[in-house]
């Protein structure tokens, strides 16, 4: 059969079978290519990859990072533009050189924070295929070291503060830049999400501020070990510096000069993404995930309504927060954070936004990954990618986790995607109704709860789904970062991998695979949407370059061999 007689229209492919090997699977009939890999040069005077030691300090803000994540492509006249996140650093491939990966000197912590933030860069499609536009004056790195813009309600407040930025105005570098968004005024909004991990303490029996706590920053941190090298990361020298990170940045891709901004309206937490859509009346309505077992989902809405032409300034900047509430009748309900339902000011609602949303009572969710919103009809769906510690332990900052609403299993460790639809076809709606597009699980393996929704089967299992993006017409892409031992309840699931789901009938078909070890994480579109640019993420397998080269996460291009839309 061929692919036309295979699926429906809304599926113009072979569904793929699950894969364990080291590289990436499409369909029959699609091709893939490298479009750009860790360490590829943005620049001409770009020093060339060394897999020894996965490059030098010197020049690495001139290259493609590492960690590929969220993603968008921007047409700027008749350039397009691709800004691209870079999430974190796998230090023992960054670091080859040194024992378990661990910085020795500056210089090794400087490369980390160089290969980690966002890049922007031009691609054409010439006859060699795609390929990125060495020098294009769009080209651009930003890095933990760029000078980023503080703005909104917290920008200024003591907590923001230091003794290098007295105003607490200007931050350094934006971290663990995760999922993405984009504006209706062509911007990039880059999430912060695990920032937390850059941070330590020189001195062991520091103690460190209840926030710090809720917020997981450690006295060791992550392994970085930024803090022993760089004195802005040790909250003992400098303890306001976490508390200028974990907000939405804004970034300009047709500027590359253009200073970016922490839109600290849009609360601090463990951002996910930024899904971006308009209200009924025009305001500007943004759902947040805030990736953390137990943590909340988030909206804001702006003060101002979006005028094509008009000054966009404030638009992220003025507006009301608001933390998820869901009833187990399939309602659910907004919960606006303000002073009178915190008891906290905007500044503080905006630096210690967790708190806020305990204070007013918001729903506890399975790790809330990214928002999609979808084209096709008033509704938008949030992958609650898995938590082991539902119904068992109370979150980081101790409000209980019961069962029940869409998170209604216990040690998930599947995940499940809930979508809603706000009262009145408006997205500023304060009520909306909810339910579950999908609990992934496994139906070969369980037969209680762990078995899965009705759209879940043997061709097409998965857990963890994590990204989403909704295509032009209407199909969810879906992307996944969970166990790919395939075995024990994982078997038959393989590697990590892209679904399309179609959210009237519920359909949902497997269309890539990822090498072993990596997540596939980001999705983007070329202009005339025959090309789909696809994030892959931490492989272990030595990706793309073959047997005794590095493992580099690297974005791809997906197209059809008959030149027919993707999306
Ligand atoms: Fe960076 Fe929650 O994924
Ligand atoms: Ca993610
Ligand atoms: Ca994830
Ligand atoms: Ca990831």
């Amino acid at each position: 059969a061929g692919r036309a007689e295979a699926g429906s229209d809304r599926f113009p492919f072979t569904p793929i079978a699950a894969q364990t090997d080291g590289t990436v699977h499409v369909p029959e009939g699609y091709s893939w290519e490298v479009l750009a890999r860790w360490g590829d040069p943005l620049f001409s005077d770009a020093p060339a990859f060394d897999n020894a030691t996965g490059g030098a300090a010197a020049g690495s803000d001139r290259i493609f990072g590492e960690n590929t994540d969220g993603m968008e492509l921007f047409s700027i006249g008749n350039h397009q533009v691709i800004a691209v996140n870079h999430e974190y650093a796998n230090r023992d491939v960054n670091l080859p050189q040194r024992e378990g990966g661990v910085p020795e000197h500056a210089d090794d912590v400087t490369k980390l924070q160089n290969l980690q933030g966002v890049a922007v860069f031009e691609v054409a499609k010439g006859d060699a295929g795609w390929e990125v536009v060495i020098d294009s004056p769009f080209n651009r790195r930003i890095t933990h070291l760029t000078p980023i813009r503080i703005s909104g309600p917290a920008a200024g407040h003591e907590m923001l503060r230091t003794e290098a930025d007295p105003e607490g105005k200007l931050a350094l570098g934006t971290f663990n830049n995760c999922g993405a968004g984009r504006t209706p005024w062509g911007t990039f909004l880059t999430c912060e999400e695990n920032f937390n991990g850059y941070f330590g303490a020189s001195d062991e029996a520091h103690e460190m501020p209840e926030d710090f706590k809720r917020y997981g920053i450690s006295h060791d941190g992550w392994g970085y070990d930024y803090h022993k090298h760089d004195a802005r990361f040790d909250v003992v020298a400098t303890p306001n510096e976490p508390r200028r990170a974990g907000y939405v940045v804004e970034i300009d891709p047709a500027d590359p000069n253009s200073v970016p901004v922490k839109r600290t309206g849009l609360g601090r937490f463990k951002h996910e993404n930024a899904a971006v859509v308009l209200a009924a009346d025009g305001r500007v309505v943004v759902y947040m995930g805030d990736d953390e077992r137990g943590e909340f989902l988030y909206k804001f809405v702006s003060d101002g309504v979006y005028a094509p032409g008009a000054d966009t300034e404030a638009l992220l900047d003025e507006g009301t927060l608001y933390a998820a509430r869901f009833l187990d009748d399939g309602r659910g309900e907004w919960l606006p954070l303000t002073e009178e339902t915190t008891g906290m000011t905007k500044a503080e609602i905006a630096i210690l936004t967790r708190m806020a949303g305990s204070n007013a009572g918001a729903t506890t969710m399975d790790r809330p990954e990214w928002v999609a919103v979808n084209p096709n009809a008033v509704e938008a769906y949030c992958a609650l990618t898995n938590n082991k510690n539902r119904g068992i332990k109370p979150n980081a900052g101790g409000d209980e986790t019961p069962v029940g609403g869409p998170n209604p299993r216990a040690e998930n460790n599947y995940g499940q995607i809930v979508r809603w639809r706000p009262d009145a076809d408006d997205h500023a709606a304060l009520g909306f109704d909810w339910d579950l597009y999908v609990m992934a699980g496994n139906p070969d393996v369980h037969e209680d709860a762990r078995k899965g929704s009705e759209n879940v089967h043997t061709g097409n299992l998965f857990n963890a789904p994590d990204g989403m993006m909704f295509d032009s017409t209407g199909l969810l892409w879906i992307q996944t970062d969970g166990k790919d031992n395939n075995e024990g309840d994982f078997a038959g699931m393989g590697n990590n991998q892209m679904l399309v789901g179609d959210p009237v009938t519920g359909r949902i078909e497997r269309f890539l695979t990822g090498p072993y070890g990596a997540e596939v994480t980001g999705l983007a579109w070329s202009a005339d949407r025959r090309t789909m640019f696809v994030g892959i993420q931490h492989p272990d397998a030595p990706f793309p370059d073959g047997e005794g080269r590095l493992p580099r996460s690297a974005v791809i291009a997906v197209w059809r061999d008959d030149g027919a839309m993707v999306g």
